[in-house]
This record gives structure tokens, C-alpha cells and sequence, in this order.
């Protein structure tokens, strides 16, 4: 007779090793480590069970989607950017964007040529998420990702 200490001892055996039995199947199936499985079920970048916030999901997009290695935006209609800045930017911004300049501390002026160029990121924010203090709009609901991304590979031309 085995003693009830003894039975669950090898109760809890038997688990582990069917676990262990069930983890290494998975990993041999198709190569997928059990912790590989564990990140598989991470949901899709702004998919609805995306616990990303909204400013970062589209931050992220921009990292891993729309930049090249050397900063420059991909996908973009150049003309139709071109378009759409005379449109919604000029107005403000100026033909060629040369009405503000960024740098605040007199070094060599910054427009926004130069930010889509040097600092993609920063611009995307802006054009996304715009500045209410400075008097830059929000566009990320006025505009749908596409004529972002054409005015953004636009922007890049400008002087
Ligand atoms: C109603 C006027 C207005 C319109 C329209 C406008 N902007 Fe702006 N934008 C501003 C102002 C004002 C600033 C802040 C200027 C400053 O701080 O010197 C700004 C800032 C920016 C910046 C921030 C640059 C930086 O490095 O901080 C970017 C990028 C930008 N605008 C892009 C755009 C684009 C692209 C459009 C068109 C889709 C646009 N803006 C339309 C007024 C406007």
C-alpha cells in the first residue's frame, strides 16, 4: 500500500513530466521554444487587443513600418504629398516651409525640411499629435495613414 504522502509525491511526477513531455513536443514541432510560443501570443501591433496607447502604436509603426535605413520614408506618392502640403500646410508653414524655424538658440536654422530629414520621428509626432501650445494641429484624425505618409516623404524634398 502506498501511503497517501507517497501517491501524491508521484502524482505531482507524473505531471511535471507530462508538462515537460507537452512542452518539448510543441518546441519539436516546428522549432517554436515554449517561450517564443509564450511572445506568438502577443497581439498584432494596433490590433484591438493591443494594449499599446495610441501615440506609441503609431510611433512604433513609423520605427518598424514606414522609415529606411537612412531615415527616409517609404511608400510615399511624393506628388501627391506635394499636394497635400500646398493644401494644409502652406498656409502656415510657408511654399517651401521656411516660415518657422524650429531652432530656438540661433545655431543654424531648422525648418521643416530639415526635421523630416534629420529627425523623421519628431515630425511624425508632430503632424500626428501636433503641439496646442505652439499652435501645431493634431492630424492623426483628419487625415487618413496614407496622406500622412505622402506629406511626410514630401516634406523630406523641402529645402
Ligand atoms: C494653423 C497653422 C498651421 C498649420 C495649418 C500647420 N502647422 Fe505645423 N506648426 C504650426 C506652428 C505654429 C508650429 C510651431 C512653430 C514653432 O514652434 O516655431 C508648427 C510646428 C510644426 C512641426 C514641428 C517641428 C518641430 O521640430 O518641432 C511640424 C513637423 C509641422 N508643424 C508640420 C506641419 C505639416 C506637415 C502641416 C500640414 C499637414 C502643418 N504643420 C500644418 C502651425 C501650423
Amino acid at each position: 500500500m502506498f501511503s497517501r504522502r507517497a501517491t501524491s509525491l508521484a502524482v505531482l511526477f507524473v505531471t511535471i513530466y507530462g508538462l515537460l513531455l507537452g512542452v518539448s513536443a510543441f518546441a519539436g514541432e516546428d522549432g517554436v521554444t515554449a517561450k517564443e510560443a509564450v511572445a506568438l501570443q502577443k497581439p498584432e501591433p494596433g490590433s484591438p487587443g493591443d494594449t499599446l496607447t495610441r501615440e506609441d502604436a503609431r510611433m512604433a509603426l513609423l520605427v518598424y513600418k514606414l522609415l529606411d535605413k537612412d531615415g527616409k520614408i517609404k511608400g510615399a506618392d511624393i506628388k501627391r504629398g506635394e499636394r497635400l502640403f500646398m493644401q494644409n500646410c502652406r498656409a502656415c508653414h510657408g511654399n517651401d516651409g521656411h516660415r518657422f524655424n524650429f531652432s530656438r538658440y540661433n545655431e543654424k536654422p531648422a525648418y521643416i525640411g530639415d526635421r523630416a530629414r534629420d529627425d523623421m520621428p519628431t515630425f511624425w509626432y508632430q503632424i500626428n499629435f501636433g503641439d496646442e501650445e505652439r499652435g501645431m494641429e493634431a492630424y492623426i484624425d483628419e487625415f487618413p495613414l496614407q496622406d500622412l505618409i505622402d506629406i511626410a516623404g514630401f516634406a523630406q524634398t523641402l529645402p
